[in-house]
């Protein structure tokens, strides 16, 4: 069957499903809830409040299945160019599992256990240098990982150093930044893969005027030759990155050289081994255990078969607030396309909106539309089952606003006062970590990396590159001498009038 075929079946499911009820789903099949469970280690994922009935999923598996989904995930891990637009492998498998097979991949494991080997040597250079602050500077990919990660995981007490963030271009940030801390106590990281990006430029040379003449400022970039032109950075305080890891699946790559500062080499360890631990399953488990491949398909079903065109990530855990964000990257900069990889429009819809953030705070917020709004809402609700704080019982009431939420979106309850009427019929997926580590918050990253190249395979799409950032940037270039002088004239009338406002 063509692609095609296989999406009209699904469609056909959704449109039988349309009037039944997920709370039906599970009370009619005994052991649903069970049966559409799958475990990684620490992470567990139920995807028994999806609205697809056996029948629609097998529909599902029959279209995953005809993807050839091992096949091309061994492509991906073995270094084929995968990045067919770029015609460049993606390898960021190859930064924290030797699961590649081939010339390839084995050369770039070379050069990430090389580069390791100097990032801790970095580490190492720095806790004996008195530094107690890092200015980590870089956007998007080179930012939002490792901010991700070390906001995630900062200890409660005893933190190695204080990394703060700079990712924006606006100066208010880094003035923000840089008002509390020490010169002489500060190192800078200046994170770009191209070291191109106007904001890391800007953002840098501030920071290097701040630091002064004897201000220690290292780099990560793929272009090692930049940091010393630009920046007069010595070689040795340069991490390479290479063109084979795309920016927002870089975390595990030099570029979280912030991660290793603030949490320490082992928790470094840790999160690569819960990332290869998903990385061993992607590749090893059958398709129907296989869970970023459930996850994915799940997403084509409610995108593509439901037509939803809006995904929520809620996370019942404070410490990933910075999720929502991460997965907006990596998720709608890789999905978010309109053109296969054949070069022909894609048939359908592909990424829905992606956005989020922390429960319990968005109940009182946007929960409302969630509920009782026109518009189909999918969600994601992330929470932890073991809890570090000394406070039990906030816990357990932040998991059961987890569970009552999930529930009430999936099963809703009828009034005929249509005011406080709930329709349910939500779908959600619940995601679990044991707890919160470097190993589960590894795996729960690679579980969603792995997840949108399922989704990009179904689509038909290049997850790896990202043209429509470029026109934004190049506008943005060609304007700046007319917003520097109002003698500067421009073409089109709406950008003159607002040119004309801030020249007022
Ligand atoms: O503008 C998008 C983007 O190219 C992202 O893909 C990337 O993560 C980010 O900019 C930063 O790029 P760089 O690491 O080259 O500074």
């Amino acid at each position: 069957m063509a692609q095609a075929g296989y999406r009209d079946a699904l469609g056909a499911h959704a449109r039988r499903l349309a009037q039944s009820s997920i709370e039906d789903l599970n009370r009619r099949q005994p052991g649903r809830a069970q049966q559409l469970a799958l475990r990684i280690g620490p992470l567990y994922a139920n995807f028994a409040r999806q609205s697809y009935d056996q029948p629609a999923l097998d529909a599902l598996w029959a279209y995953g299945q005809s993807l050839e989904l091992p096949q091309a995930f061994r492509r991906l891990f073995d270094g084929a160019p995968v990045n067919l637009t770029e015609a460049r492998p993606a390898l960021h498998t190859a930064l924290r599992s030797d699961l590649g097979r081939g010339p390839v991949a084995a050369a770039a494991r070379a050069q990430v256990l090389a580069a390791e080997q100097r990032l801790a040597a970095i580490v190492a250079e720095l806790e004996a240098s008195g530094i107690t602050d890092i200015v980590s500077i870089g956007i998007g990919g080179s930012d939002l990982g490792p901010r991700l990660v070390c906001d995630a995981l900062k200890p409660l007490q005893g933190a190695r150093f204080a990394v703060h963030f700079v990712s924006n271009i606006d100066g208010m940030a880094i003035e923000r930044v840089l008002a509390g801390l020490d010169p002489a106590r500060t190192a800078g990281i200046l994170i770009s893969k191209s070291f191109t990006t106007q904001e890391t430029l800007f953002n840098g040379a501030i920071l290097q005027r701040w630091l002064g003449d004897a201000g220690r400022l290292y780099a990560v970039s793929a272009d090692v030759q930049r940091p010393q032109q630009q920046f007069g950075i010595a070689a040795e305080r340069v991490l390479p990155m290479w063109d084979w890891v795309g920016g927002r699946y870089s975390l595990w790559s030099a570029v979280g050289l912030p991660i290793a500062l603030a949490l320490g080499m082992d928790a470094w360890r840790q999160l690569h081994e819960g990332a290869a631990l998903v990385d061993a399953h992607v590749l090893q488990a059958p398709l129907q255990q296989n869970l970023p491949f459930l996850h994915g398909l799940t997403e084509i079903w409610n995108r593509n078969a439901c037509g939803h065109a809006s995904h929520a990530v809620m996370c019942y855990d404070a410490r990933l607030a910075l999720l929502p964000a991460y997965l907006q990257q990596l998720v709608m900069e890789s999905l978010g396309k309109q053109v296969g990889v054949d070069g022909r429009p894609v048939c359908g819809d592909t990424v829905p909106v992606w956005w989020g953030g922390a429960g319990t705070d968005v109940q009182h917020s946007f929960f409302q539309a969630l509920h009782q709004g026109t518009q189909m809402i999918c969600g994601e609700f992330i929470g932890c089952v073991r809890g570090d704080d000394p406070h039990p019982l906030s816990h357990q009431a932040l998991l059961a606003n987890l569970l009552a939420q999930t529930q009430s979106l999936a099963n809703g309850q009828p009034s005929a006062d249509l005011q406080r009427n709930y329709p349910g019929g939500r779908p959600t997926t619940t995601v679990l970590l044991d707890a919160l580590t470097p190993y589960s918050l590894g795996a729960l990253i690679a579980m969603y990396e792995h997840s949108v190249y399922v989704q990009s395979l179904a689509w038909g799409i290049n997850a790896f590159d990202q043209f429509g950032v470029e026109l934004g940037k190049q506008v943005a270039s060609a304007l700046l001498p007319a917003v520097r002088d109002r003698s500067v004239t421009v073409d089109d009338p709406v950008t003159a009038e607002l040119l004309a406002q801030l020249h007022r």
